[in-house]
């Protein structure tokens, strides 16, 4: 059978249920219909299993138009059936609840975007956005990695097959939200105080269980004069007990980035174990969540002098703290989420979403 064959069966199916369900007379009836046509010895069974006798390139292509008529089937029944108690009823409840109309809301990656801009905006910063197709001075040269440097092969990234500038290099999808930087400092006319949370979507050649091709970043940066790793120190013990809860603690470790200097990794304590890494006093039963007491979220420091100098600031007289890590990443250590598979995120699947 061709895929159009097919289709037009489908099609038919979905007519047939129109007329049927215009000559039903009573709630039984529709019932009736509803079996015949999607229960489990129905015709959209029927039409589902024929589907082995398409061709294997059009299956997919036809696997979405099959889950269409269902979906077009099952609404046709219900709103027969809403119409039939509207209609048939000779007197009406006005105290009956009404029928709820299916809502949708916010995705959970879209929702922890608020919780965090909100929490920021509290203490004076401003969220931005930059491109996320973007020039490699922005994304890598800017930020104290010239072209060939080793620190690069960090960021597996998508190049954009587009004419190159003679200044600006490649165009690239964005690896992080650190391109941010030296953008803000150019709005801002190399002018501080700059106060930035950029908000973004990055991408990098990668994918399993823990990351995804696309994911969303947020990289905070301030620069003013005095500006020292405490004022870094305190913005993450407040980001923490704010999105973490109370008693949440942040910790910083020695690392290496190009663009900062000194830098950090940063962690935050976990809320199981509440950073002892045991789940009772004795210590003998170790936390199975984070293993060590704390969660790895992503990288922090103090900006390095080649950055101001990239975005026109006066390292003499400016200094400046910055963090960059993954808005997926560090949801899904929220109490209670324990995601184990952050695919889920961008599968679409309403079971899974509905639950946020
Ligand atoms: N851009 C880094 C990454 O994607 C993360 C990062 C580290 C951002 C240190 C920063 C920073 O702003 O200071 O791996």
């Amino acid at each position: 059978m061709t895929a159009t064959e097919y289709t037009n069966k489908l099609q038919e199916v979905v007519k047939n249920l129109q007329e049927a369900l215009t000559k039903a007379e009573t709630n039984q009836e529709i019932t009736e219909l509803k079996t015949a046509y999607l229960g489990k010895k129905g015709h959209f069974k029927a039409l589902s299993q024929q589907i082995k006798d398409i061709p294997r390139t059009e299956k997919k292509e036809i696997g979405a138009v099959l889950n269409d008529t269902k979906t077009q089937l099952e609404s046709l029944i219900e709103s027969a059936l809403a119409t039939q108690t509207t209609t048939t009823q000779s007197w009406v409840d006005l105290t009956a609840p009404g029928v709820k109309p299916k809502l949708g809301h916010m995705h959970p990656v879209s929702q922890a975007m608020e919780e965090i801009t909100h929490i920021f905006e509290q203490i004076g910063f401003t969220r931005v956005r930059y491109p996320e197709v973007d020039w490699d001075w922005y994304v890598f040269e800017a930020l104290n990695m010239p072209k060939s440097h080793p620190a690069r092969d960090e960021w597996e990234t998508f190049f954009v097959d587009a004419p190159t500038d003679e200044k600006m290099g490649k165009m690239v999808l964005t690896t992080h939200t650190s391109n941010g930087q030296v953008r803000e400092m150019e709005r801002l006319n190399s002018k501080p105080p700059i106060r930035m949370i950029n908000i973004a979507r990055c991408y990098r050649r990668q994918q399993d269980a823990t990351h995804t091709q696309m994911f969303h970043q947020f990289e905070g940066l301030v620069v003013d004069k005095g500006i020292t790793i405490q004022h870094l120190k305190g913005t993450l013990d407040y980001f923490a007990e704010q999105f973490y809860g109370p008693g949440t603690k942040s910790r910083i470790r020695p690392f290496h980035f190009q663009f900062t200097e000194p830098s950090f990794e940063v962690d935050f304590s976990c809320h199981i174990c509440h950073g002892t890494g045991y789940l009772d006093t004795k210590e003998e039963q170790k936390c199975r969540f984070c293993k060590s007491g704390w969660h790895e979220v992503g990288g922090a420091g103090m900006v390095h002098p080649n950055v101001l100098k990239a975005g026109g600031i006066d390292p003499d007289e400016y200094t400046g703290f910055a963090f960059g890590w993954g808005v997926e990443r560090t949801y899904t250590l929220k109490e209670g989420l324990n995601l184990d598979d952050i695919r889920l995120l961008y599968s679409g699947d309403l079971r899974f979403l509905t639950q946020f």
